[in-house]
């Protein structure tokens, strides 16, 4: 049979890797999939570089709606990225009849509801394993492999940057600002950062996890989105003392009333291997009420770790093109008409538990007075840590800190509790609060 014929859009670091792979592995895949896979035709508006990945042979074009165009295109991959003409490209690729293989985490993640739609009327498929945790292959662990299960929790650290920039900080003992510069010196964060550091791409990757885990639309404009840009150096020390590691957690959850869906700081507890991650790495965990606790782990962006989701996505396709469409896996893991609507919380009502710390007055009964507005609220607590106030703020201070672990409680009762603390006279700063995951 001849090879399936597939577009290329956009040849960056990820297209590149795509390109390459699928070359060099150009035997073994077709041993895969039964035929051959070819990208003959590239779209980029950098021709002169594109040309020089791909050599001759294949056609290069500025114009990604000639690819789409091509009738002996079977396959398009969308690696442009973004919300604006991706969008637009991968909506005329499926109205072209066309599959499209995509890594677009934030066009899924916002759009996905329509997009796939439009392709399931069509008939045609938009695959995306690339969108999250590049090279781990979690969308199909938790579209086939964990099939069987009701879907609990998932937990990941989805965000290479962050989790670098976060074990830069707790092995020297850098603030966030110091640690962030070094890395987009040493390239490991973009020159605009703020969508991984703001929790952002976090939460696109959480979003569609959800929406496949638990059958339900992505919605990201229901996530709840924090970063990591207000950590402060201290409280990786305090967390690290009390036995935690910091991580930027995308997390879903099956709560009794509806989903989490929620990016933010958390405390792991050290002995996970979630919080044994370190550097760019990604892992994620899967809470299947059948299969238990499942954990995925890989590189999580890069030219060929990316490129390796992105071609198995292209195997999948050139496998299942002919089939009727009713015989694929569905885009979102479960069948279109029997999609759930449990609602995606509010904060207000997600349950967790808190790191706590504030700055007191070194004074008697503040300690009581604290844990008193605790205890009144019905909030329980884990752990105390309260340094010498010497220690803290050097001889003679007056004030130190006093970190508190807590046990699970509703996060609006926590917010009640906050206000009333914050208003004692001997609570001195800000309190800093952080969420604790046990993961148990
Ligand atoms: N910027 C992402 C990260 C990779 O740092 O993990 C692409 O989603």
């Amino acid at each position: 049979m001849k090879p399936i014929q597939v577009g290329l859009l956009g040849i960056g670091t990820v297209g590149s890797g795509t390109f390459n792979v699928l070359r060099r592995n150009q035997e073994e895949i077709r041993r895969r999939a039964g035929r051959g896979i070819e990208i003959t035709m590239v779209a980029d508006l950098d021709v002169a570089r594109a040309r020089a990945v791909v050599g001759e042979g294949v056609t290069v074009v500025s114009d990604a709606r000639e690819v789409i165009a091509n009738p002996d295109i079977d396959i398009v991959i969308e690696l442009i990225g973004g919300y604006g003409i991706a969008k637009a490209l991968v909506m005329e690729a499926i109205s072209a009849g066309k599959h499209v293989v995509t890594a677009n985490k934030a066009l899924l993640a916002v759009h996905g509801t329509e997009i796939f739609a439009a392709a399931s009327a069509r008939g045609v498929i938009v695959a995306f394993e690339a969108a999250v945790a590049g090279g781990i292959p979690i969308i199909k662990a938790l579209r086939e492999g964990l099939a069987a299960n009701h879907i609990e929790w998932i937990a990941g650290i989805i965000n290479g940057t962050t989790n670098f920039i976060l074990s830069e900080m707790r092995d020297k003992g850098l603030d966030f600002e110091v640690v962030l510069k070094e890395a987009q010196r040493l390239g490991y964060a973009e020159a605009d950062p703020s969508f991984d550091i703001e929790g952002v791409d976090a939460a696109h990757k959480a979003t569609i996890m959800s929406a496949i885990a638990f059958g339900v639309p992505v919605q990201f404009h229901k996530a709840h989105v924090e970063g990591i840009t207000k950590l402060s150096a201290t409280d990786i020390r305090y967390a690290e003392q009390l036995g935690y590691r910091i991580k930027l957690l995308g997390i879903t959850k099956r709560a009794p009333k509806g989903i989490e869906l929620r990016v933010h700081p958390s405390l792991v507890p050290a002995k996970r291997l979630l919080a044994n991650v370190e550097g760019a790495m990604n892992a994620v965990v899967v809470h299947g009420d059948a299969v238990g606790t499942t954990l995925y782990y890989g590189k999580g962006a890069g030219s060929e770790p990316t490129a390796s989701a992105v071609i198995a996505d292209l195997v999948d396709v050139t496998r299942l093109h002919t089939a009727d469409p009713h015989h694929r896996v569905p885009h979102l893991a479960f069948q279109p008409d029997a999609m759930s609507d449990l609602p995606v919380l509010p904060m207000s009502e997600v349950i967790t538990s808190y790191y706590l710390r504030m700055r007191v007055a070194d004074e008697a009964g503040v300690l009581a007075k604290v844990t008193g507005v605790l205890a009144l609220n019905g909030i329980s607590i884990d752990a105390v840590l309260q340094r010498e106030a010497d220690e803290v703020g050097g001889e003679g201070a007056t004030s130190t800190d006093l970190i508190i672990l807590t046990h699970d409680t509703r996060e609006g009762t926590m917010d009640t509790v906050l206000a009333e603390l914050q208003s004692l006279p001997t609570v001195l700063s800000p309190i800093v609060r952080i969420r604790k995951e046990e993961l148990r």
